[in-house]
């Protein structure tokens, strides 16, 4: 008798892969040309990092190798020293003279439903003439480029463009506010800004352009803005700085001739802005080489990536997930890939799902938020559809609860495909713990670091700790980790390598069980996590009080069963002013305008004054037990 899926879970919570699956794997195929026989034994072997990723680099085109696969003075590592190489000569040029010049690189679909699709010949010319385009405005190796694009295909083609001629992007996610766009172009010193008329969303228009048209005020460095035609609203066009996309391309000589530039493997791809424990954001600076390396190996591994398949990582490209997994790994495998401008549930939920059989996605990647709100529209959305091309799921961002889980497996995968939980972060640049296709799964769980990646859980004194909470630490380097926090080395040495001796401090408070599965619990910081989407409590409380009616706040997140977690902020007001419902719903939008509507806090509470220790700091660790009516722990340092 074959058993319930749910007697399965509370029985064995043990989830074992197909043998076909096994067999036939990317990883397990590696593993036969290595003579590794088993998962274990292939973890065990690739604690040898220097060997293993000196394996994999291979696999990629170098214009030189490297004579040396790492040097780590800590906490500083360069990887592949003295290889010369470029990404976007391994995510398009390489295929060019091969029959993948004419393979599908990118199925787009719109939002009001038009498809757009670009080979790999496609997409290789038209970031060629982006590129040429550039270098005519003087864009030099080194330049940081600012890309605030909606998710439309020129998003991808002004990363590559930047890629080829060395060029740093540093793409800001659309949703962001014309504040937020002019603290991170300010802090990159952009020379130029990629932009649209705008975009849809939601079947609203989001105004890119008017975003920066206001960021743009105080932004000294700034020489031109670059404007893609999508939505052909009337925008305003400032004479001498801004510029149509299409029209500087058109008159680009030869692009197939633009030469992709060869550079040191250590040399910066791209800045990526993210939430830290302070107001102000942190550039993650990632490079050309190991970076490559790392996010080819893992998507080749993990989601099993093979040259029929259809892969569709939903994130927004202005995330890491994005940059990674929706365009430069993918590109390298000489994937196609699906890219979706819209929302998820627009103009019905079952969106996704009809984007899944039209185009016959073989892999979906996706976060547990989006999951719980599909399970609320219920299973009539999903049924509608045939979701049978689909071999592999997978997901990221946060913790996926098993309810959440087992509604993915049954109602996406028919039972039939198995759920990549990949642990990483922004920082990471790649998947560092995460199963494999090999591997079997225990819903819940990102199982086990990725072979290279030596990871483990420690107590406050940095001990190990098994079967119970405590900090996810990085005990070696890896290619693909953040090389610095741009312009802020101190911070990236505080931040991440001062806790624990040559250990990388992920923030994330983890737990490890007897059979070496990681079960991650949240942060051990004060950053949220609001529908996979990473907000310094610090950030929300800045906004906040930069509001006239506001003397002091303190932002906590508290549990929800669709974001996974929302905001909320207690509030003291100015003397001479009063709360009231109005100034609630201002001081929301306030938020929104200030960072970007995702941080926007659900709940306010006006209050007369704040839990602080005695040197002044707010302590939110009470003010949170306080909200979910726990035990208040140690208030000895607290003053009031
Ligand atoms: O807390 C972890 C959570 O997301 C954080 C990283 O956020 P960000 O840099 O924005 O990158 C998100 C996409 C990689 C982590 O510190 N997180 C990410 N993936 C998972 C996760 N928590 C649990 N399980 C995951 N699979």
């Amino acid at each position: 008798m074959t058993k319930t899926i749910e007697a399965l879970l509370t029985e064995t919570r043990i989830f074992n892969p197909s043998d076909k699956l096994v067999k036939e794997s990317n990883v397990k195929i590696w593993m036969n040309r290595h003579g590794i026989k088993t998962y274990e034994e292939l973890l065990e072997k690739a604690k040898n990092t220097e060997w293993f990723w000196d394996e994999i680099a291979k696999e990629l085109e170098w214009f030189k190798p490297w004579n040396r696969v790492l040097e780590w003075i800590p906490p500083h590592a360069r990887w592949f020293i003295r290889g010369e190489f470029n990404i976007a000569h391994n995510a398009l040029d390489r295929h060019i003279n091969t029959p993948r010049q004419n393979k599908t690189a990118y199925i787009w679909e719109g939002e009001r439903g038009g498809v757009r699709k670009l080979t790999y010949h496609d997409l290789y010319q038209e970031s060629n003439k982006l590129a040429a385009a550039l270098k005519n405005l003087g864009i030099k190796k080194g330049d940081r480029v600012m890309i605030y694009l909606p998710m439309i295909l020129e998003l991808p083609i002004a990363m590559l463009a930047c890629a080829k001629i060395g060029a740093v992007h540093c793409v800001v996610f659309s949703g962001f506010s014309p504040n937020a766009l002019r603290e991170r172009v300010n802090n990159a010193e952009a020379k130029i800004i990629i932009t649209a008329d705008g975009g849809y969303r939601r079947g609203k228009i989001i105004q890119t352009k008017k975003n920066t048209d206001e960021a743009l005020r105080n932004t000294p460095t700034v020489k031109n803005v670059i404007v893609v035609r999508r939505t052909g609203e009337q925008i305003e066009m400032a004479p001498e700085r801004d510029l149509w996309w299409d029209e500087i391309v058109k008159n680009t000589s030869a692009p197939s001739e633009t030469q992709t530039t060869p550079l040191s493997s250590e040399d910066e791809l791209f800045i990526l802005y993210t939430s830290g424990t302070t107001g102000k954001p942190k550039g993650v600076v990632h490079v050309h080489g190991g970076y490559a390396v790392g996010i080819y190996n893992t998507l080749k591994w993990v989601f099993d990536v093979k040259e029929k398949d259809v892969w569709w990582c939903t994130a927004d490209i202005g995330w890491v997930t994005g940059h990674s997994y929706a365009v430069y790994a993918p590109l390298m495998l000489g994937t196609t890939s699906i890219m979706y401008e819209g929302a998820p549930d627009y103009p019905s939920p079952d969106r996704w799902w009809s984007i899944i059989e039209k185009h016959k996605a073989t892999i979906l990647y996706t976060a547990p938020t989006s999951i719980r709100m599909f399970m609320k529209y219920g299973e009539e959305w999903t049924k509608k559809h045939n979701l049978s091309s689909l071999r592999l799921l997978g997901s990221v961002g946060e913790p996926i609860n098993p309810e959440a889980w087992m509604w993915y497996y049954k109602n996406i995968g028919n039972e039939q495909c198995q759920i990549m939980d990949t642990w990483w972060q922004t920082e990471t640049g790649n998947f560092m713990i995460s199963p494999l296709p090999i591997t079997p799964l225990k819903p819940g769980s990102a199982a086990k670091p990725l072979p290279g990646i030596e990871a483990d859980v420690v107590d406050e004194d940095g001990r190990p700790v098994v079967g119970k909470g405590g900090y996810l630490v990085i005990k070696k380097p890896w290619p693909a980790m953040l090389r610095t926090l741009y312009k802020d080395l101190g911070r990236y040495e505080q931040q991440y390598w001062s806790k624990f001796l040559d250990s990388y401090l992920a923030g994330d408070i983890a737990r490890k069980d007897e059979d070496g599965y990681f079960w991650f619990q949240g942060r051990a910081d004060d950053v949220l996590n609001i529908a996979g989407h990473r907000i310094g409590t610090a950030e929300v409380e800045s906004a906040l009080v930069s509001h006239p009616a506001v003397a002091e706040a303190a932002a906590i997140g508290v549990p929800d069963v669709i974001k996974g977690e929302i905001i909320k902020a207690f509030i003291i007001l100015k003397k001479e002013t009063e709360p009231s419902a109005e100034l609630e719903k201002e001081l929301k939008s306030w938020v929104g305008k200030e960072i970007s509507p995702i941080a926007k806090p659900e709940l306010i509470e006006f209050v007369e004054s704040l839990p602080k220790t005695r040197s002044g700091k707010i302590m939110r660790r009470v003010l949170k037990a306080k909200e979910l009516g726990e035990s208040l722990g140690d208030t000895s340092t607290l003053e009031e």
